[in-house]
């Protein structure tokens, strides 16, 4: 795929921000064809014959989530677009947000038309300042020039964008989470069902998805639904962002076909190791993630090929980590944020976070012991599956993972602690 339709702003020598420079490069036009050709009901078939599925990690298909909203209800229906963000190793939101943002808009108008939505908020995470800044801007504009606002571009539908920041909380990305700090209480996410495309934010029917996916929307209605089945998978297709970091020597945002194997984004997109290094583990979707070894990294990197090998596609957050990782201390990071960011609802999530990250330091620091091993992992388990959202499951599986695929690590580091000398 040589063209680039999201990150398309790196070939444009124009500053995409502007909506001048937008609008000469033919934005808008699509949601004119929308709103003047097209049914509401027609856009979501289009979503749904597109084949695409949410950006945001679960993967889930973006036209079927749409159906669930339900008809005539007498209330308002909301589309949240979710800018939060904050899954360690994943920084391709933020590309869209601050160089392309009007792309953004015109999927959030699309979208909003096919739900039926009059009032959408982008939902951006609180450290986002300059994100927040354009997308503000972009709104202003858009509005000023008839996109937004009554009677868009006398079609007769209205739509207003409400920009809202966060405070900075990883919590506040999970859908319910978002939705209760949207309405201004703490972040504590809600039982499901009922699932929020039924009853949402202000108890109305909501639609939550990631910015990824709302840009996809515009290319999709710009294309058609074709167009975007031809790249990848028939299970789940379309251009994808992979962000890449860690041990490569082109760390970045990488859009390419969904499906690309990892060890080409790793050796040829990102660049490959550091000369002289080797690979020891891959992250492929968020550090919430089950770890890959080196030798699993022949999968293709879509929703189906990554869960057969055993981990998720999530939010595409490629972590390369090279022979010179110190594992323990990757995973003693990796704990602590999960327990920093646990908002505390449920025990075994509060609790189990803290366990894990105090466990993992003690191994780190020397002081660990066979039994810590076997204590990691029925603590891990222990949390999965029993929590109201999957923080507890983001914060177990990747302790999971590491320990089964990376044991000999662990058990050098304890032999080590109780000064005895690990034997390669
Ligand atoms: C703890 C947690 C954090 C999440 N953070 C984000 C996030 O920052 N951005 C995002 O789009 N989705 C995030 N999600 C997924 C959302 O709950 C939701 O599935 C997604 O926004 C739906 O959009 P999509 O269907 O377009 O993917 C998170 C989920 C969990 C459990």
């Amino acid at each position: 795929m040589a063209e680039k339709f999201l990150l398309r702003f790196e070939d444009v020598t124009a500053d995409l921000t502007a909506i001048d420079a937008y609008e000469s490069d033919g934005g808008y036009e699509t949601v004119r064809k929308v709103l003047k050709e097209l049914e509401a009901g027609a856009v979501v078939d289009m979503v749904k014959e597109s084949g695409l599925r949410g950006r945001g990690g679960a993967g889930f298909p973006t036209g079927l989530k749409w159906t669930f909203v339900p008809k005539d209800t007498g209330k308002p229906v909301y589309l949240l677009c979710n800018a939060d963000e904050s899954e360690p190793g994943t920084f391709k939101d933020r590309e869209i947000i601050e160089h392309d943002p009007h792309q953004l808009l015109e999927g959030i108008i699309i979208s909003s038309y096919a739900i039926g939505c009059h009032d959408a908020y982008i939902y951006i995470r609180g450290e986002f300042a300059l994100g927040y800044a354009v997308l503000v801007k972009a709104v202003a504009d858009a509005a000023a020039r008839g996109y937004l606002g009554e009677d868009i571009l006398g079609s007769g539908y209205s739509l207003r964008i409400h920009v809202h920041r966060g405070a900075g909380a990883y919590i506040c990305g999970e859908e319910t989470g978002l939705i209760e700090s949207l309405e201004g209480k703490r972040a504590y996410p809600r039982i499901k069902p009922p699932f929020p495309a039924v009853y949402g934010v202000f108890g109305s029917p909501t639609i939550v998805n990631n910015v990824e996916t709302l840009a996809c929307v515009k290319h999709i209605a710009a294309h058609g639904s074709d167009w975007f089945r031809s790249f990848g998978p028939e299970s789940g297709p379309g251009p994808k962002l992979y962000c890449v970091s860690g041990h490569v020597t082109k760390p970045g945002v990488y859009e390419l076909p969904m499906g690309t194997s990892l060890r080409e984004i790793i050796e040829v997109h990102a660049g490959g190791l550091r000369p002289g290094r080797s690979l020891k583990a891959v992250i492929p979707g968020g550090s919430s993630v089950p770890v890959l070894t080196a030798s699993e990294i022949d999968i293709d990197m879509d929703f189906d090929s990554v869960a057969a090998a055993g981990s998720m596609l999530g939010s595409a957050g490629i972590i390369v980590m090279d022979d010179t990782t110190d594992i323990v201390k990757a995973l003693r990071t990796i704990s602590h944020f999960y327990h920093h960011e646990s908002c505390g609802q449920c025990s075994p999530c509060r609790e189990g976070t803290g366990w894990l990250e105090r466990i993992l330091r003690r191994i780190d620091e020397g002081g660990g012991t066979d039994e810590d091993l076997r204590t990691l992992d029925h603590v891990a388990a222990g949390m999965m599956g029993n929590t109201i959202c999957v923080l507890a499951d983001a914060a177990a599986m990747p302790v999971r993972s590491f320990l089964s695929k990376f044991r000999d690590d662990f058990e050098a580091k304890i032999l080590e602690g109780q000064g005895g000398r690990a034997v390669a």
